[in-house]
């Protein structure tokens, strides 16, 4: 099945709860820095908040990742977990970085832990210089002006 990144509208918001659902309390953590479960009224808030953007990979019609970048060039990132090690991970943040380009955003920055192998191998593929920390790694990108 093809995929599709697209970027969220209103209308996904049962779609990205059903994703949120899939994820372990490990997920949550890596994706959110707390164990919490998102709910259906936080997803909607974050839908209508104005300090982002959210992109989404779909599969037939089902949403199976989700990255949002906030104004300040943080990003995230989850990936369905049936869904994992088929490149959606890398896709979803190969296009957020084309996004923050054109958005004029100069870098672009991640944190994650040392122990998330498959988001230091994205941040290592696509180019971000890894600042190792005792309990966090931080990702950074320069996108340089208006390139
Ligand atoms: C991080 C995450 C988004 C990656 O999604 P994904 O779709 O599996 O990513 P990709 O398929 O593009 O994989 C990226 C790389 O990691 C590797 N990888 C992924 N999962 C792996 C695993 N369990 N073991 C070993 N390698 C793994 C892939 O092989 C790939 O490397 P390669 O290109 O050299 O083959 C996903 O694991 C996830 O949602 N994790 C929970 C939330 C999270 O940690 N978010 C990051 C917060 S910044």
């Amino acid at each position: 099945m093809p995929l599709t990144i697209r970027e969220a509208t209103r209308g996904d918001i049962e779609g990205v709860y059903r994703l949120y659902q899939s994820l372990t309390p490990e997920d949550l953590y890596m994706r959110f820095f707390s164990f919490h479960r998102v709910s259906h009224e936080e997803i909607e808030q974050l839908f209508s908040r104005q300090d982002h953007i959210t992109l989404l990979a779909e599969i037939d019609g089902e949403i199976v990742g989700e990255a949002t970048l906030y104004d300040d060039g943080e990003f995230s990132v989850a990936v369905k977990p049936n869904q994992r090690r088929g490149g959606i991970g890398t896709e979803l943040v190969a296009e957020l970085i084309r996004r923050a380009k054109k958005m004029g955003i100069s870098k672009v920055k991640f944190y994650t832990l040392p122990e998330n192998y498959p988001m230091i191998r994205i941040g290592k593929k696509l180019g971000f210089k890894l600042e190792y920390d005792e309990d966090q790694v931080k990702g950074v990108l320069e996108l340089g002006q208006g390139s």
